[in-house]
């Protein structure tokens, strides 16, 4: 939680029968589903930074393997690695040693080119800051992942705004990021991630600026999205509030997985904890309901009336690699306001 940077990690490794207890089901877990091939794995990651004489060892070693649908979280302390591993996740830093395998791809070995790509077909992302672009509405901000796949502007636009109101933003289209709140602009973000229904989603403390309500709100919303949309989502964070939601916990410490716990059996359920299926739908921070909680079975595709838009990875070509081009210029560029999208 935000208020206080807790060291979440004090009940990791307490009891040596907590880690077997984990590795055993961990081992049960991974038994079942033998038929289940896992979409991401990694094998000896190691990663270390040189900053003149010094050497940071960020990761050392580690192993794990994720499965389609899964929602993981990789859980530990500050300086812990766990951004590290996300950015190599996603391709966005090279392992000094190791491999990751994406789909079958060595995702460490593709050029930054056909990375680009790969990212912008597979993968979705929500920041702790955001990152939206200032200059743009919120529905700018939203439709921006469907402009780069090529997605025509009338139709990118509408999905953009169902979006918007399935995070309960429908009066919020126009605003800008400066003229929302923090769990206003994060919704924003989480509308950008799903938007093109991208098979993994990463969020890297999606929480970590917002109050204990607002956190709830957000975590209730992702886990919903992913779950409708049969996504994987990968969620770092220190918080071991925000990892009761995941079906994995990966304990990171010192750059490497200390443990691997099973919660499937005791993780928060949106809609089961929090508010009571019965209550009426949440109510978010504009006091606007969300749209989101009614939205079942099949979140995105109750919201498609019009032709559906296939996930992005089936609407991104090869011509994609100039917009390709531009989405790495503008995760680069610290400086994002002049950035705008074409036919503003
Ligand atoms: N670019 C870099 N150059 C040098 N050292 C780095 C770099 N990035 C990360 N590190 C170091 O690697 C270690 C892991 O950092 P990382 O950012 O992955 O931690 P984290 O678990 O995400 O922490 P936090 O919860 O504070 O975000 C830290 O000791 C950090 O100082
Ligand atoms: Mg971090």
């Amino acid at each position: 939680m935000p208020e206080t940077e807790r060291e979440d990690l004090s009940v990791i490794g307490s009891s040596q029968s907590l880690s077997l207890r984990a590795a055993e089901q961990e081992q049960n877990r991974l038994t079942n589903e033998k038929s289940v091939k896992p979409i991401i794995t990694i094998k000896g990651l190691t990663k270390v930074f040189t900053l003149g004489r010094e050497k940071v060892i960020a990761l050392n070693g580690i192993d794990l393997q994720i499965y389609p649908n899964e929602i993981v979280c990789l859980l530990g302390t500050s300086g812990s690695g766990k951004s590290t591993l996300l950015n190599m996740l996603a391709g966005l830093e090279k392992p000094t040693k190791g491999s990751i395998v994406i789909y079958g791809e060595r995702i460490d070995k593709m050029s930054e080119r056909k990375l680009a790509i790969f990212r912008q077909k597979n993968m979705g992302f929500v920041f702790q800051s955001y990152n939206l672009l200032p200059n743009l509405s919120a529905i700018d901000n939203v439709a921006l992942p469907l402009s780069f796949a090529g997605v025509k502007k009338k139709v990118r636009n509408k999905r953009a705004r169902k979006m918007l109101k399935l995070v309960g933003l429908g009066k919020r289209m126009r605003h800008k990021p400066t003229q929302m709140s923090g769990g206003q602009q994060q919704r924003v973000g989480i509308a950008r991630a799903f938007v093109g229904t991208p098979k993994i989603v990463f969020a890297d403390e999606p929480t970590g600026n917002l109050d204990t309500k607002t956190t709830i709100e957000i975590m209730e919303m992702m886990v919903r999205m992913a779950r409708e949309n049969r996504q994987t989502l990968i969620i770092v964070t220190h918080d071991i509030e925000i990892a009761a939601y995941a079906d994995t916990i990966y304990h990171i410490s010192d750059g490497k997985i200390s443990s691997v716990e099973d919660n499937r059996e005791k993780q928060i359920v949106p809609g089961k904890q929090g508010h009571d299926a019965n209550e009426s739908p949440p109510v978010s921070s504009d006091n606007q309901p969300q749209d989101l909680s009614q939205a079942s079975p099949g979140i995105i595709a109750a919201a498609e009336s019009e032709p559906e838009i296939p996930p992005i990875g089936e609407i991104i070509t090869q011509d994609a690699e100039k917009e390709a081009e531009e989405i790495e210029k503008i995760l680069e560029k610290s400086d994002m306001s002049e950035i705008h999208t074409e036919e503003k």
